[in-house]
């Protein structure tokens, strides 16, 4: 699967978003090695702070369909964004956690711009289990 299609599910995926408070929709696929896909969208709260993204909806669903980190090749996130989308500081956390670090993620907007990063370049020096030795 090329990162354009690997996008173009995200975008997919994007159009479940539940985001009647920020009107910011986005959309997450999560590729795994047996070539199934993850989806993901933002699903928000007229309690904010329970608000959930598309990035961690998305490997949550894939956690309750048995994936665990070893089995991700690839991220895409794609919202309605100037620049490509990139994941906030709480989904950073939760990747660092349960997706690979040198893993490819693929930001993106509906413009099509596509923005390739992984979680070792998006958080450095991440807390982790080795933390709580
Ligand atoms: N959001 C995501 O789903 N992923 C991100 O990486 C950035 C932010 C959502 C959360 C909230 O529903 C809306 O976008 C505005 O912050």
């Amino acid at each position: 699967m090329t990162k354009e299609e690997l996008v173009q599910k995200a975008q997919d995926a994007r159009k479940l978003s539940y985001s009647p408070y920020s009107h910011f929709a986005v959309g997450a696929a999560l590729l795994c090695k047996d070539g199934e896909i993850y989806l993901g969208a933002n699903i928000e709260n007229s309690a904010y702070p329970l608000c959930m993204c598309a990035e961690r909806n998305a490997l949550y669903n894939a956690a309750m369909h048995g994936k665990k980190k070893e089995d991700f090749v690839a991220l895409a996130l794609c919202a309605g964004s100037d620049e490509p989308c990139s994941p906030c500081g709480a989904c950073r956390q939760v990747l660092s956690e349960l997706f690979p670090i040198d893993a490819p993620i693929y930001m993106s907007n509906l413009k099509g711009e596509i923005e390739e990063t992984s979680i070792r370049e998006l958080l450095p020096y991440a807390f982790s289990a080795d933390d709580l030795k």
